[in-house]
């Protein structure tokens, strides 16, 4: 048997040596190291069989084989000086799909409120903001709105202090952006153009139509001269841009404290067979005016606020409002 195995490995090491001769690279003579040395190579299969040889034997075959080992080595290095390191393949597969990265997406409710901001940017208005926190004065009272109005109810408004307080300011969360038409019209003489997005605030349960916080857009357009026309003429084309030329729209009688006469527009929807509230608006009421040291003999104006929210849901026909806070890919990716 140990003969057998002898015979073996001599032949073995002939045919190494014919081998090894006619090496002529780097990668030939790497290709010859794994042939004969790596673990699953020739010589390696002969170490298993040392645990098959008798005790008397077993000296002599590892004997022989540690010189084969060595004597390949050897010359397998001798051959490696000569034509030194192989060269290696790509260790990527560069035809390989790539791993797809994911991109982000514009929230729909920031889409939306740049094509709202865009269309009116296009007619001439400039884009203003003020303070989340405001006071009693700005959010209710320069805008017209009595002391009694069920608004200012503590189950609608978010107090930052006690409304039933007798001294100092009243601090709370603006309930819309019209706060912003009085700071603008603190500080700028008319003619006035803008716009004010932001986040409102109101006492109301997270469902699929109310949400605590949502967003609003508010316009105020005060020079001489400004007519109710103006108003429709601006507000309709602001809703074709939106919704397409061939949007049906209707304004339909309303009540603000802080517009005089008020309306709403409301748009057609097919789909759904009826009506639905887009925008309140109306003529700034002089009172506010005078409030404010505008001379209503000589200016009128027109305002406009409406939820971003309830325009994007119109726009993409989303029925919960939930949609828009939860940050669902599943959900965000869709625009
Ligand atoms: N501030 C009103 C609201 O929150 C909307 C509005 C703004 C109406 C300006 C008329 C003019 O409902």
């Amino acid at each position: 048997m140990i003969e057998a195995i002898l015979n073996e490995l001599e032949a073995l090491q002939h045919k190494f040596e014919e081998q090894i001769v006619t090496v002529n690279s780097a990668n030939a003579v790497e290709a010859l190291r794994i042939q004969y040395l790596a673990r699953k190579g020739e010589l390696p299969q002969y170490f298993k069989k040392l645990g098959e040889a008798t005790p008397e034997t077993r000296p002599q075959l590892g004997q022989k084989l540690n010189e084969l080992r060595d004597y390949f080595e050897a010359a397998l290095n001798a051959k490696k000086e000569q034509f030194g390191q192989p060269t290696r393949g790509p260790k990527v597969d560069l035809t390989l799909p790539g791993i797809p990265r994911r991109l982000g997406t514009r929230h729909p409710l920031l889409k939306t409120l740049d094509e709202i901001k865009s269309i009116f940017i296009g007619m001439g208005f400039s884009v203003e903001s003020g303070p989340l926190a405001e006071t009693d004065y700005y959010n209710f009272e320069a805008l017209n709105i009595p002391r009694n109005h069920p608004s200012r109810d503590m189950q609608d408004t978010l107090y930052l202090s006690d409304p039933a307080r007798e001294e100092g300011d009243i601090y709370l969360l603006r309930a819309h952006t019209s706060p912003v038409q009085v700071h603008t019209m603190e500080k700028q003489k008319p003619p006035i153009r803008i716009i004010a997005p932001g986040r409102v605030f109101r006492k109301d349960n997270l469902d699929a139509t109310h949400s605590p916080v949502f967003h609003q857009i508010e316009g105020l357009y005060v020079d001489e001269g400004v007519t109710m026309g103006d108003l429709k003429g601006v507000l309709l084309a602001y809703a074709r841009k939106l919704l397409g030329r061939d949007i049906k729209v209707r304004f339909r009688p309303s009540y603000f404290p802080f517009t005089e006469p008020s309306a709403e527009l409301d748009v057609w929807f097919p789909a759904k067979n009826r009506w639905m509230e887009l925008l309140g608006c109306g003529m700034v009421n002089p009172a506010v005016f005078d409030m404010l040291g505008i001379d209503s003999e000589k200016y009128t104006g027109f305002a406009f606020g409406m939820g971003i929210e309830r325009v994007a849901m119109t726009k993409y026909g989303i029925d919960d409002i939930r949609y828009f806070y939860d940050n669902d890919v599943r959900f965000l990716q869709q625009f």
